[in-house]
């Protein structure tokens, strides 16, 4: 598999794996977790959910939070994804996306998400729904490349974060900075959003 190079800031936090081998699969999810990825109906959303958990289950090892991929698993709780350690849910948080056949996973121990995006233009006309006419006033004024892409991504991060807004258009943030990359906004109760450019292709939103 291949790990996506990301930002040193975000790697104890992300992991982020594409091209995952059948072999490598096997290690990393068991039976039943494989399983139940074949349920999903296309292979391409297969492999993306299947390097999405490995992604975190990796990024857990390499932490110390398990010593076997085994320990650790994840189920949902009202389509939120959920954290079972042995079976016990840990003080732990965990966020999925996915995109083009890639799966990301940010695991924190504090309520965090994350957000994949393959690089596309959004049509000025779909703003109406994840922006506030405010919020449209500033992403037009960032000068980062496909800008509007970033607020979407940095949205979809901080609705997955935040758990108490029913739409993207409800998600609040405000930017407080913009580089070549990216961007760092301020989302719903204090927690910091940040945007960047990774490679080429994909843009990726970090809540913390
Ligand atoms: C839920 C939502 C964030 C998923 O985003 P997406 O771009 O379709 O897909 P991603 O791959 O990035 O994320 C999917 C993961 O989000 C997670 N997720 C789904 N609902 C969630 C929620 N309410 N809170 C936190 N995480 C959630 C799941 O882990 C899911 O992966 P999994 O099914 O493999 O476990 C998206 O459907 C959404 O934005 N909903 C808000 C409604 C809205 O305003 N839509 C836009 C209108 S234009």
């Amino acid at each position: 598999m291949r790990i996506v190079e990301i930002p040193s800031g975000w790697s104890s936090i992300v992991r982020i794996v594409e091209d995952a081998g059948e072999r490598e699969i096997e290690e990393l999810l068991d039976l039943e977790e494989r399983n139940e990825i074949a349920l999903v109906r296309a292979v391409a959303r297969q492999r993306e959910r299947a390097a999405s958990r490995m992604a975190a289950k990796s990024l857990a090892i390499e932490r110390g939070f398990v010593d076997l991929p085994s320990r650790i698993r994840f189920t949902k709780s009202e389509a939120r994804p959920v954290v079972l350690v042995d079976g016990v849910e840990p003080l732990l948080f965990v966020s999925f996306s996915h995109t083009a056949g890639i799966g990301a996973a940010a695991l924190h121990d504090a309520p965090v998400g994350i957000d994949l995006e393959h690089e596309r233009v959004i049509d000025p006309r779909a703003t109406k729904f994840f922006l506030r006419d405010d919020e449209l006033v500033l992403a037009s004024s960032c000068s980062v490349e496909n800008a509007l892409l970033h607020w979407w991504c940095a949205k979809e991060a901080a609705f997955k974060l935040a758990a108490d807004h029913p739409t993207l258009l409800r998600v609040p943030l405000a930017l407080e900075s913009e580089s070549a990359e990216g961007l760092v906004l301020r989302g719903p109760r204090g927690s910091r959003v940040e945007t960047v450019r990774l490679g080429v292709s994909l843009v990726a939103a970090l809540a913390l």
